[in-house]
This record gives C-alpha cells, structure tokens and sequence, in this order.
C-alpha cells in the first residue's frame, strides 16, 4: 500500500483513506479568469463538501469568491489537500510551499513528466523523492485528482456529472480522462458512486495502491478500474485474493491487449503466448472481471456492486415488453449466460398464474397485461428455486418523451414493489441505451432496482456476474490453494548446456521423466549398430532423431525421420540425422541419436511454460503439436496450477471436442493428460528461478495414455536470476 512508502508525520501516520478525505483543499493557480479552478470549486460543491476552500495564487487575488491568500503557507490555517494548477516548471516550488504549510496531499494536474520523455522521467523522480522528504504524497503528475462522493469531498479538476450520487461503485483510472469520462458515464446511467480517483504519472501513488485502499473501503462494494499497465502484479493479486474473501468485484479495462509483444524466445510458446494473454490468465485466476469497453467496465460493476455474489449462477428473465426476448436469448447464448429453465412445478405453478400462457420458458414472456398480482406471484414463485441466483425484468423504461411517463412509472413502481418483496437481487432491463430523462431516472431510481442500460450490456453484465458468481464458489477460487514446493530435489542442478540455455530432449526426457512426467520409450544409440539393435528389440517403426542441445526444433533441419523400418534403413536414418546437425551448424554437439517407437493416432497437444518478465511462470496448453502455431488455440495460466485449473484449460480451448473423441476415435484419457501436463507443470515450478521456458510439443493423448514425444528446456543464465517468481 502507497502508505508503506507515504511518510508519517506529526499527526500520525498517513494512511491513502486521509489523503483521500481532505476536509480543507487549498486551490493553487486558482484565478477568476481560470475555468480549471472553478471547475475544482464546483466539483466540490456537486459531491456537497462543507469543508474550507481556499484560493491561491501569486498575488492572493480573491477568485471564484474565495478567501485568497498568496501561498499555502500564508493561508494561516491547516489544511489537508492542494490542488496544484501551475504548469510543471512552478510545481516543485509550490510543493516546498504546501510542505510549509503542513498540507499532506498534493494533487498535481500538469503534463510534461515521466509521459514527455526521459528528461521528463528524471523531473519527475526528483519530483517523487523530494515529496517523500518532505512528507507530502503526491497523486499524479499529470492527473485529474480524485473525487470522494461518499465522504463529500475531492481534490478533482473535471467536470462532475449534474446527478452524481453516492453508491458502492468506486472508480480508479491512470487515465485522467477516462476517469473523467467514467465518472460522467456513471451520472448518465444512474450508478452511484463511492469514490473515483485518477492516478496520472503514478510518481507515488498508483492504480494498486488505490486498488487495496478501495478493496477495505467501507463504502465501496466493486471497484471498476482502468489500466494501461498493472503496477505491482504480486500487490495486485493479493489485493483482487482480498476482493474475493470480501465478496467484492474487481471489474477491469486494461488496455494495450493489441500491444502482442511476442517475445523473441526460443520455445514456441514465448512467441503464442504474449503479454496480454499472461495478464489475461493472471486476471482470470484471480477472480478479476475483465471488460472491453468503458460502458461495460461501469455497468459491469454496477451489477456486481448491486447484487454481490450471487447464491446460484441462473437468471430468470421475466419480460413485460415482449418483443425482444428472443434477443435477450440468442444474446444470453452468445454471451454464456446462464438462463436456466424453470423446470418442475415451478413451471405448472407460473401457468397457473398465467392463464393462456402456453410457453413457460426463461426468459419469460408475461406481457403487460400480466402485470397485476400476477407479476408478483410470478417472481415469488422464481424466487424460490434454487437454481437462480438474480431475476431480470425485462421492460421499456421512460426515456425522451415525457407524455409516456407517467404510466411507465406506475409500471416501474409496480415492478419495484415486486423485486422488493423477494430475496433475489432484482434488475430492470431496458430494450436499447436510449437516454433516460430526469423523470425515467427518478421513477427507476424510486422502484430501488439497478436500470440496465440495453439488451447487449446487460445481458453481457449479467453473464460476468453469473461467471463470477460460480468462480467464487469453485475450487479455484479457495484461498487456501496449495502451492507445490519448490525445487523438488529430484531435479537437481542442471546447469544450461547450449549457447541459448538450451539442453537436448534426451537431457530434457531426464529431467522430466522422474519428475512425473510420462514420455514414449527411448534409447540413445551412439553407433548405427546400437540404433539398429534397439529398433530390433523395438519391433516396430521407430522414430529415428539428433540429440543435441544446438538443434532445439530438429525437425526444421531435417534431424528427425519418422515411420523407419529395417535394420538397413535404420541405419541409413541414423546417419542421415547426423549429417543433418552437422550441415545446420559445423560443431554442433551431439549426445547421439534417440531411437522410438513409432506412435500413430491420438492427439498432439502442446503444453509450454514461458516466463513473463512481470507475472513470472505461465503455462500454456493448445492443441495441434506442430500446427500450434498457426491454429493459436492455446488456454494459459499462470503458475502453479491445479488439475483443476488444468481441466478449465483443456475445456477452455475452442477444439476441445477434439478430446472427446471425433471421427471414431474414443475420446482421450482426461485423467492421465491431466495428470501429464501436472507432470509438466510442477516440473517447470519446480526448476523455478532457473527456468526460461520449457516446452512438450508434441505431448500426444488417446484412450490409453498420455506420453510426451519431444521435450526441450532452455536455462536462464545465472545473471538473469532475479528472484523473480
Ligand atoms: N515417437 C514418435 N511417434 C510418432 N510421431 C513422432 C514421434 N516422435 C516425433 N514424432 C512426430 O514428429 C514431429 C517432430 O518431432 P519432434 O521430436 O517434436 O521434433 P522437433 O524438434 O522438430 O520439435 C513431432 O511433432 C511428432 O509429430
Ligand atoms: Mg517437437
């Protein structure tokens, strides 16, 4: 937390909740002419802070009728935040002067820092360091401040939507701007908010930090938050393990997914796993919700702050409108959300109560005419099954034209009364985004239910809480997972052996074997007699391949032959592999030439651990073997993993099917590919800090097993060993 790093002072220890609840704020760079600082004036008086504002400048010209003064210092009073309007050349000035002044919060709105290049950057760590001596914790540079809605206060330089209110959504945005925008987004679709604080440049404070602050705080229940970058992953995921014991939503739009930055790795999987996939994994093992666009970020959480983790992961749709219930069913298809039926009798029980209704089916069409007792005996009757864990109400709601208020409003309250008298979080859906007028809003606001805003978000927001719901109550969400121990003795120490860390799949099968990792038999033959004799005793095809640590992908240089048969073509093959390692690279080393049997049919998985500069370890499953690459079907976590975890991998992949058997083959052995790429896994956990990347491609399944057909390590250099995980 930023408070670790934030000094402690005469009136105690700094804490990110006091910096976020200034009861006096000093406007610096404040003038009448300026509408920056009557924005920051204003924006106070919309959350409806009763503390001190004071107007500094220079000349201690009053502004905005303000008391003025012409430094903090002089204000005479203690106060608890400035806001800081002066260009970043007069910034460290005026910081010297809020530290006089005893101010502890500064927020700083100037641009041309860490963003403006390396000049910038070292500014603005001469910025941070000297606000660390001087005990004052900067948010920023180059940010919009933050706005406290439940405590009434702020130190905020945007605008404020006209009909903000307080509610349990909390904002966090590096972006000043999106900030901004989310904030305006919220007013606009009637979502009450806690607070919305905007970190900039991150000098000292960051997303993080504001993350663990928002996850204790009292009056938020979700927390929507932007992100270019995820500071602190290992902060990050303890705060989101939090969020989840706490049963609050972390909803996420982190940007720069098309950033790919592939790396530049010797396995495969370094190059199909990039960054964003990683973070991707990270979010998704740690309950973290992500969204693609602003307007789902905020109506995301404003679900999951509304309803809280739900009892059972169904929703019932009850539509009063008709009409676009088959949208709300393909869109629920589309999206996974899970609408399960009403079954028996809850079914016999709604056509009692809805004479003339033949289909009894979710969602449920009742039409207006319903909306007597019958839509309350309806909802009861939803209520008690077991199998739904919110009901959504589907219902046009009052937008521009005023002359259809007042009957949607006895609809609303109709519809309010009835979500209000069962135990199931409620939802009104509205058919499109159509703006809602400041009646529609009162009338919506008054039913006490969350108004959705149109068919495609809130069935999307409705199927993130479904999924989350159900994260929350399966195995992978138990805090208590067991992280196997590292360096399981068995593996040892193998130091790299090739120029890039490689080691050759007869040192990799040696390593991976013991370690539980099952592999086709093998022999390393030195001589063509040796190759022949085993294939002999083989007595089938074999497999013919180099081994060297300078020939990771052997195949691409012609080092592998498949299907030899005969001594004499054995022969033949194991000098043919030779030649092709001495024609890649004169020196190669070589080990000798492994010798396998032939296997036919099944199916080629690969299974790959990278590492991610900042997650660490990640795992990687696809199907295809060698058409991995191209096909890119490939489920990632990062490790350790569970056989859990690895069943959602192997379920996650799009051709999944695949493993339940096609074109008459029997489906594969679930239990052994799951226990193979554990195998796998804890092996790479295990080689821990030593490990770049490791690679089984092919790990190939049938009905019978599972057996790896190829393995290929590559070390790190020992200076490269940075204790990271
Ligand atoms: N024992 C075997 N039985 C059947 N096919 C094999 C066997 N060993 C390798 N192969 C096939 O040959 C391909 C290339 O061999 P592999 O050892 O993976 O070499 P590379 O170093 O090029 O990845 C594998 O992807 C697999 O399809
Ligand atoms: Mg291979």
């Amino acid at each position: 937390m930023a408070d670790d790093r934030a000094p402690s002072g005469p009136s105690g220890p700094w804490t990110l909740a006091r910096a976020l609840a200034p009861a006096s704020v000093a406007i610096v760079g404040a003038k009448d002419s300026s509408s920056t600082s009557y924005g920051v004036v204003e924006a106070l008086s919309r959350v409806g802070f009763e503390g001190q504002i004071f107007a500094v400048n220079r000349s201690g010209a009053p502004a905005h009728g303000l008391t003025a003064a012409s430094s903090c210092a002089a204000i005479g009073e203690p106060m608890d935040a400035a806001v800081l309007l002066v260009p970043a050349a007069a910034v460290s000035d005026v910081l010297e002067d809020v530290a006089e002044a005893g101010i502890r919060t500064a927020v700083i709105l100037s641009g041309g820092w860490a963003e403006a290049g390396p000049e910038g950057m070292a500014r603005q760590r001469t910025l941070a360091s000297r606000a660390g001596e001087l005990g004052v914790t900067p948010f920023g540079p180059n940010c919009l401040g933050f706005l406290n809605v439940a405590e009434r206060t702020g130190a905020w330089i945007a605008s404020v939507p006209a009909d903000v209110r307080p509610g349990p959504v909390a904002i966090v945005s590096q972006s000043g701007g999106v900030g901004n925008a989310l904030a305006d987004l919220a007013g606009e679709f009637g979502v009450g908010l806690s607070c919305v604080v905007t970190t900039g440049n991150e000098a000292m404070v960051t997303t993080t930090d504001v993350l663990e602050y928002l996850v204790e705080d009292q009056c938020t229940s979700s927390i929507a938050m932007f992100a270019e970058a995820i500071s602190s992953p290992a902060r990050f995921l303890a705060a989101a393990a939090r969020a989840r014991e706490l049963g609050k939503a972390i909803v996420i739009l982190k940007a720069g997914s098309s950033a790919l930055a592939a790396r530049n790795a010797v396995t495969h999987t370094g190059s199909l796993v990039g960054d964003d996939r990683v973070v991707d994994a990270a979010l998704r093992q740690s309950g973290v919700v992500r969204v693609r666009s602003l307007e789902e970020l905020i109506v995301t959480a404003d679900v999951m702050a509304a309803a809280g983790p739900l009892r059972a992961p169904g929703i019932a749709v009850v539509s009063i409108s008709g009409g676009s219930v088959d949208i709300v069913a393909d869109e629920a298809d589309r999206l996974g959300l899970d609408l399960p039926p009403f079954g028996e009798p809850a079914g016999e029980e709604i056509r009692a109560v809805l004479p003339g209704f033949a289909t009894v089916q979710n969602p449920l069409d009742i039409t207006g005419a319903a909306l007597g007792d019958e839509f309350a005996k309806v909802l009861a009757i939803v209520d008690r099954q077991d199998d739904f864990g919110a009901v959504a109400v589907l219902s046009n709601v009052p937008s521009y034209d005023s002359s259809k208020v007042p009957g949607i409003c006895g609809l609303l309250s109709t519809i309010g009364t009835g979500l209000g008298s069962i135990t199931l979080p409620g939802f009104l859906l509205s058919q499109t985004i159509a703006h809602l007028n400041e009646t529609g809003r009162d009338a919506v606001r008054g039913a006490g239910v969350s108004a959705l805003p149109g068919l495609s978000l809130g069935v999307a927001a409705l199927a993130r809480l479904s999924r989350w719901s159900r994260w929350l109550q399966s195995d992978a969400a138990r805090a208590d997972r067991p992280a196997p121990a590292r360096n399981p003795g068995q593996l040892g120490d193998f130091p790299a052996s090739g120029p890039s860390g490689t080691v050759s799949e007869w040192r990799a099968r040696e390593l991976l074997e013991p370690a539980g990792v099952p592999f086709v038999p093998a022999a390393l033959a030195r001589s063509p007699g040796e190759a022949a004799d085993f294939a002999a005793t083989l007595a089938c095809p074999v497999a013919v391949k180099l081994v060297s640590p300078d020939v990771p992908h052997k195949s691409d240089i012609g080092a592998v032959r498949l299907g030899v048969a005969g001594e004499d073509a054995v022969r033949e093959a194991f000098g043919a592999v030779l030649s092709a390692g001495r024609v890649h690279r004169a020196g190669s080393r070589v080990e000798g030439v492994q010798i396998s049997p032939m296997r036919s049919g099944g199916v080629e998985l690969l299974v790959g651990v990278t590492r991610d500069p900042q997650w660490g370890l990640a795992i990687a499953v696809g199907l295809g073997g060698i058409f991995a690459e191209v096909v890119a079907d490939i489920a990632v976590r990062l490790l350790p993993v569970t056989a859990c975890d690895i069943e959602e991998m192997l379920t996650e992949l799009r051709g999944s099917a695949v493993l339940d058997g096609i074109r008459g083959e029997p489906a594969v052995d679930r239990g052994a590919l799951v226990g193979a790429i554990a195998g796998i896994a804890d092996a790479a956990w295990g080689i821990g800090d030593a490990l770049e990347s490791l690679e089984v491609n092919p790990l190939r399944a049938d009905h019978r097993g599972a057996e790896a057909l190829d393995a290929l390590i590559v070390f790190r250099a020992a200076h490269q060993k940075d204790g990271a995980a």
